[in-house]
């Protein structure tokens, strides 16, 4: 798969770098994209429409009503029809609109109204680029999940020199195909992977479980599935739920039917990825009715579970993979290298709650993975998606290295 056949909206907003998008069109249109470019009115001062009309081989749209005919130009289908959102250059002032959401023009509306991946290339002068505010909106914009081809440094319209020059056509271009192109590195492979909360029973009513959503597990089981792999997801209770048809999954409530469920599909599993938030402890008695207030105070007596991930540390052989996670709040990467060696891993994915955007419930995560041949990688805030490729291709770098 490339980019062929794919619908993709280009969105121009009005900063001197638009001139360089008919190359990027064109780029797009040779490789069988189906392109819709859409201006802001102020990109009209940098680059014709009837240049990008002619190199998209489609109108292209700045206003809600057609000029002539009085029509509507609808944004919920365009923004329906995209399967990728491209918006460059994107200028400070559009920046902080798709930040905040403010759609006060048809390329604004039609993004508000997509519901397609969405890549940025910002393209300012040196100083607006490096403002707080400039920042934060790209840091925010990164939380929705959406990836942001940093700006470059070079001269600058403004005759400075620095950070702010929109990222080369050509390198936007192999960033749109790389997107759409899907690795099959893992073709043959059979994957095991854990995702959500767990869910122990104090009562038929009330459960001890914890705000795991599923989403950093479903996303490396769907990145998996898409890379080739044959894939098990044991899932503890969520309302998430994995769509790849190479995806099998077994659904769990507690922290002992995980135990078994993985067990039960270990062997076979070349690579298991333990991403799901098991309880540490369950209650000693469920109660078989629905327990009764009795006094002001109320004792729930808890016994350990066992640690799936250290039984299948003992287990492992020599040609499996086994990847763990790790949950810290202090001391994070010390704690996270023991429970590595603790728990005979070969990597440890290392969760920051610190982090306002990362871990549980949201769709971003920023981790750092230690290895048990003593590397440790710090990766910056990344959607969960890009997340499961990076711990993807460690595994496979893994492989070949091995
Ligand atoms: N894990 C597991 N079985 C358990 C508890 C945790 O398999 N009963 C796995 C998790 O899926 C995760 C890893 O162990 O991959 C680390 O989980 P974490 O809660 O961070 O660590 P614990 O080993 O439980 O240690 P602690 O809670 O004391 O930090």
């Amino acid at each position: 798969m490339s980019v062929k056949d794919k619908n993709i909206i280009i969105g121009i907003s009005g900063g001197i770098a638009a001139y360089k998008i008919p190359l990027l069109v064109r780029l797009l249109k040779k490789a069988g994209a189906n392109v819709q470019v859409l201006m802001t009115p102020a990109a009209h001062d940098f680059v014709t429409s009837v240049t990008l009309s002619t190199l998209s081989e489609q109108a292209v749209l700045t206003d809600f009503i057609k000029d002539d005919t009085g029509l509507w130009n609808n944004h919920v289908s365009l923004g329906q029809w995209a399967d990728l959102m491209v918006f460059a250059p994107v200028t400070a002032n559009t920046l902080a609109k798709m930040a905040n959401g403010q759609a006060d023009n048809f390329l604004l509306a039609v993004y508000m109204s997509a519901k397609c991946p969405v890549m940025i290339a910002p393209a300012m002068d040196l100083d607006m680029y490096a403002h707080p505010a400039t920042k934060a909106n790209l840091k925010k914009l990164q939380s929705y999940g959406y990836e942001i081809i940093p700006a470059t440094e070079g001269e600058l319209a403004s005759g400075l020199t620095g950070y702010g020059r929109m990222e080369e056509p050509e390198n936007i271009f192999d960033r749109i195909s790389t997107f759409f192109t899907p690795k099959n590195d893992l073709t043959g492979k059979k994957v095991l992977v854990t995702a959500g909360p767990t869910y122990e029973s104090i009562d038929p009513v009330r459960f001890i479980g914890n705000h795991s959503s599923g989403k950093m597990g479903i996303a490396i089981a769907e990145a998996a599935a898409e890379r080739g792999a044959d894939v098990v997801l044991v899932s503890g209770p969520t309302h998430l739920q994995a769509k790849h048809p190479a995806i099998r999954t077994v659904k769990v409530q507690n922290a002992a039917q995980m135990y078994d469920a993985v067990h039960n599909e270990f062997d076979n599993a070349d690579i298991t990825i333990m991403a799901a938030a098991v309880a540490d402890f369950t209650p000693e008695q469920t109660a078989g009715q629905k327990i009764k207030k009795t006094g002001d105070t109320m004792m729930l007596s808890l016994k350990p579970t066992k640690d799936i991930l250290a039984s299948l540390g003992q287990k492992k052989t020599g040609n499996q993979i086994l990847i763990g996670f790790a949950m810290e709040t202090e001391n994070e990467k010390a704690n996270a290298l023991k429970k590595l060696r603790k728990k005979n891993l070969d990597f440890i994915v290392l969760n920051s709650l610190r982090e306002k955007n990362a871990g549980f419930k949201h769709d971003t995560n920023r981790v750092t993975i230690l290895t048990k041949s003593g590397d440790i990688i710090d990766y910056p805030l990344k959607t969960k998606k890009e997340v499961a490729a990076d711990i993807l291709d460690l595994v496979n770098e893994f492989q070949v290295a091995e």
